[in-house]
């Protein structure tokens, strides 16, 4: 063992991650794989945005920008958010991050001291808890039901609210389960937040991801809510972008000041080639957006009664393109089911326990692969889950 080990600083929590490599070794070995696991789009970026990167390779965007990211980018920003969710925010108030991801550890890192609750649906994005953890907070998880379709449920999180809440954190659409939380909702989570005191980190990233009739709200556009919200958002999901790197977050001015130096000692600024991409996805054309989207929705539409047909119930998504599936029928429990899919199938699903679960009933579908590959993972599916039950 090396001299590291017994310096490990206490806030470094071990992460089990032996099932997500034992998973992708099976991958590895078989040339059928239908991966429907991981939350990264199938489609490429779109052209105009490549090519807009490439113009600027040849331009010679080669250096650092500030930190806070391009002030063109920023202004981009600030007026897609306000002209696709009603949102006030100046330019001087968006900081470009590497992802979104980046924009969780700075919030984190600002907001969150030692002993710090942190309050969150679940099943959950659980690099929340990560972030959380590493600044020696407390991730509070708040369930949601299938039988509610993973709705937010306000009471569960009033419940756990202590003098030690510092934040809640509102994912909607939601991964992974897709719920959106319906405006009225967050109108009373508002009033919850004010009530309280609490903080609210709206992780927006898949706000574009909506199917009807479901409405998405920016909680920071409600009266007295900006000044006690961080709005975040990115590029990854809506424009396919996941590998360029590219999320942001909204904030008032006072705060962007103060994580500005924290954030150029991350990592000084997003990859400069990656904004000049995001800029051209804001400004250029949005028809390859709507595109991909109608394609989700046409996936989404086609699974939902496959699953019912091969005997799954499952939450009804709202938002996003996951859909959280419950597949106790089969007597089997998900990470087993999963692992045993991957096996003798092919097909690649996540079980919830990778996101917080506590229960082993369910999967995560994502649905990012064309509409023939997926009809193809569901015949797998539906043999598999015949054959498990048959044996049962
Ligand atoms: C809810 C949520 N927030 C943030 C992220 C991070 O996205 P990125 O860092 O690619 O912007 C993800 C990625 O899956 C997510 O699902």
């Amino acid at each position: 063992m090396s001299q590291f080990a017994k310096h490990i600083a206490p806030r470094i929590v071990e992460e089990d991650g032996s099932f997500r490599t034992r998973m992708l070794g099976i991958a590895a070995d078989r040339n059928d794989v239908i991966a429907l696991g991981r939350g990264d789009p199938d489609f490429h970026t779109p052209a105009h945005i490549v090519e807009a990167a490439k113009a600027a390779l040849d331009a010679n965007a080669h250096h650092y920008t500030g930190p806070t990211g391009l002030p063109q980018l920023r202004t981009a920003i600030a007026a897609d958010l306000n002209s696709s969710y009603g949102l006030d925010y100046t330019a001087e108030e968006i900081v470009v991050t590497a992802g979104v991801q980046e924009s969780i550890m700075l919030c984190m890192l600002a907001l969150c001291a030692p002993g710090d609750e942190v309050l969150i649906t679940s099943p959950r994005f659980t690099t929340y808890d990560t972030a959380v953890h590493l600044c020696g907070g407390v991730p509070v998880p708040a369930p949601t039901h299938e039988k509610d379709d993973f709705a937010l449920d306000l009471a569960e999180i009033e419940a756990r609210i202590t003098p030690r809440t510092r934040m809640f954190v509102l994912v909607s659409p939601n991964n992974p389960t897709g719920a959106v939380t319906p405006p009225a909702v967050i109108r009373q989570i508002a009033d919850l937040a004010i009530k309280h005191d609490i903080l609210i980190i709206a992780d927006e990233i898949y706000a574009k991801m909506i199917y009807a009739p479901n409405e998405h709200l920016s909680i920071a556009t409600l009266p007295g809510m900006k000044e006690r919200t961080i709005t975040l958002n990115g590029f990854s999901k809506t424009y396919a972008m996941t590998g360029w790197r590219v999320g942001y977050l909204a904030a008032p001015l006072d705060f962007v000041n103060k994580v500005t130096e924290p954030r150029h000692t991350l990592s000084i600024n997003t990859c400069t080639v990656s904004q000049h991409a995001a800029l051209a996805a804001l400004t250029g054309p949005q028809e390859p957006l709507a595109a991909m989207l109608a394609d989700y929705a046409a996936r989404r539409d086609w699974l939902m009664p496959a699953l019912t047909a091969a005997g799954f119930t499952y939450g009804h998504p709202g938002g996003a393109f996951y859909i959280y599936t419950n597949i106790s029928s089969t007597g089997m429990a998900a990470p087993e089911f999963c692992e045993r899919l991957l096996r003798e199938t092919g097909v690649m699903l996540f079980p919830g326990t990778m996101f917080g679960d506590d229960s082993t009933d369910y999967i995560r579908i994502s649905y990012l692969q064309p509409l023939p590959m997926i009809q193809e993972a569901m015949h797998r599916i539906t043999t598999f889950a015949q054959s498990v039950r048959a044996a049962a």
